[in-house]
């Protein structure tokens, strides 16, 4: 199998832990071809392990901390092997799979920064029989940067447009900007929290994981009070590069503000979707003041009154989803890790420096090879 033929599959649950999105990617000089994709649901109860955890002061012991690292890297082994059989591909013209895995914990900066992120890729490993590529972000937060984000160097490869300043919004758990210069420029940064408070008051007051088309948030008026209150965080106002999470912009960093005693919970929704508007048209206000295109990708394109919001306040800009350039919004992360993947197999970097601070370019990823024999008999080098 030469690699112009090879098929890379890229793995991801963000930081909505929505779902383990798949993609199943050819590359066409270089260039990833998204060939078909799939979302496996996490199960309930395991959603909201994780979502406990990745938040702060949430206790686990290390026993509880190795069975959870086994069982999410069996649900992404199930990802992958479902759409392989979706897509009616068999593992051996699969040349490797990137899998990111579940970010529980990122803290990229402090005396001992790191970023941790579970699901055992030897599990995926041998299950599916194809050699795995994991740990993308720590090789960047070693090298003095925040191990993220990632996927500007994609944006700009399927995105940019020479001699045209734009945007590229990735509406995740955590909002993310590219900003593609019109000199050939890419930077880029968590502008701060998207659908993951979203989703965590929804679920709280509605019992529902998110916020259909946020109906919710419209049915409530921001709160004056409360949106300065949220926007005096200090994270704002940090000069990039910077990045976030959960264990930063969750349930508990929203009722540590005394306005929410007071405030109903419709409002509080539409207070933290006007936030999530306010914080992305802030940055890219003062990050991209010449851009005039703002492309979204992420869950939250689906997220009508949001995206609404947004076209107000990034007016005069026009935003749009990634769908019009054919880029489907909701795999370009689960893409962007079987570039990685690529990147990692042909010893070539995967972060950018400008983006996540790091002191140089660095090949990202760790190779957790098939077993030699049983379900697949390739060789490292892929020939089959
Ligand atoms: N129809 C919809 N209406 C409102 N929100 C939606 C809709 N569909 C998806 N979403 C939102 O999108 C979220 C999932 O988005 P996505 O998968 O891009 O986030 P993520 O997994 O956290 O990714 P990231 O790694 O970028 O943070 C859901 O949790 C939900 O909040
Ligand atoms: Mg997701």
């Amino acid at each position: 199998m030469d690699d112009a033929s090879a098929l890379y599959l890229g793995l991801i649950s963000g930081t909505s832990a929505d779902s383990i999105d798949a993609a199943l990617v050819s590359f066409d000089a270089g260039v990833p071809r998204l060939q078909a994709a799939h979302a496996h649901p996490w199960p309930t109860p395991l959603r909201e392990r994780m979502l406990a955890l990745a938040q702060d002061e949430t206790p686990l012991d290390l026993d509880a901390f190795g069975r959870l690292d086994v069982e999410i890297g069996g649900h992404f082994a199930d990802a992958a092997l479902e759409l392989l059989e979706l897509s009616g591909t068999s593992a051996q013209e699969v040349r490797a799979i990137g899998s990111h895995g579940q970010t529980v914990r990122h803290r990229p900066s402090g005396e001992h920064p790191f970023t941790l992120q579970l699901g055992d890729p030897s599990v995926i490993a041998e299950r599916s029989g194809i050699d795995v590529i994991a740990d993308f972000r720590r090789a960047d937060i070693a090298a003095g940067g925040q191990g993220a984000p990632l996927l500007p160097a994609l944006h700009a490869m399927l995105l940019g447009r020479p001699g045209h300043a734009r945007v590229v919004l990735n509406l995740g758990g955590i909002a993310n900007i590219t900003v593609l210069g019109a000199d050939g420029s890419v930077y880029g940064f968590d502008t701060g929290p998207a659908n993951g408070l979203l989703d965590a008051w929804c679920l709280r007051h509605r019992g529902e994981a998110f916020d259909r088309d946020g109906a919710f948030a419209a049915s409530g008026r921001v709160d004056p009070g409360l949106l300065d209150a949220l926007l005096a965080d200090r994270y704002f106002t940090l000069a990039p590069p910077k990045s976030t999470g959960r264990e930063h912009f969750h349930l508990g960093w929203l009722s540590a503000h005394r306005q929410l005693a007071t405030a109903n919970p419709a409002d509080v929704q539409a207070t933290l979707l006007e936030l999530t508007a306010r914080s992305i048209a802030m940055a890219i206000d003062q990050q991209a003041p010449g851009a005039d295109e703002v492309l979204v990708c992420g869950g939250g394109v689906h997220n009508g009154a949001l995206m609404q919001r947004l076209g107000e306040l990034l007016a005069p800009r026009t935003l749009y989803s990634t769908a019009r350039h054919g880029i489907d919004p909701d795999f370009l992360e689960a893409t962007a890790f079987a570039w990685l993947a690529r990147q990692r197999l042909l010893g070539l970097p995967g972060n950018l420096p400008a983006v996540t601070g790091a002191r140089g370019a660095r090949v990202l990823g760790a190779i957790y090879s098939a077993p030699a024999i049983g379900p697949s008999t390739r060789t490292l080098s892929g020939a089959s």
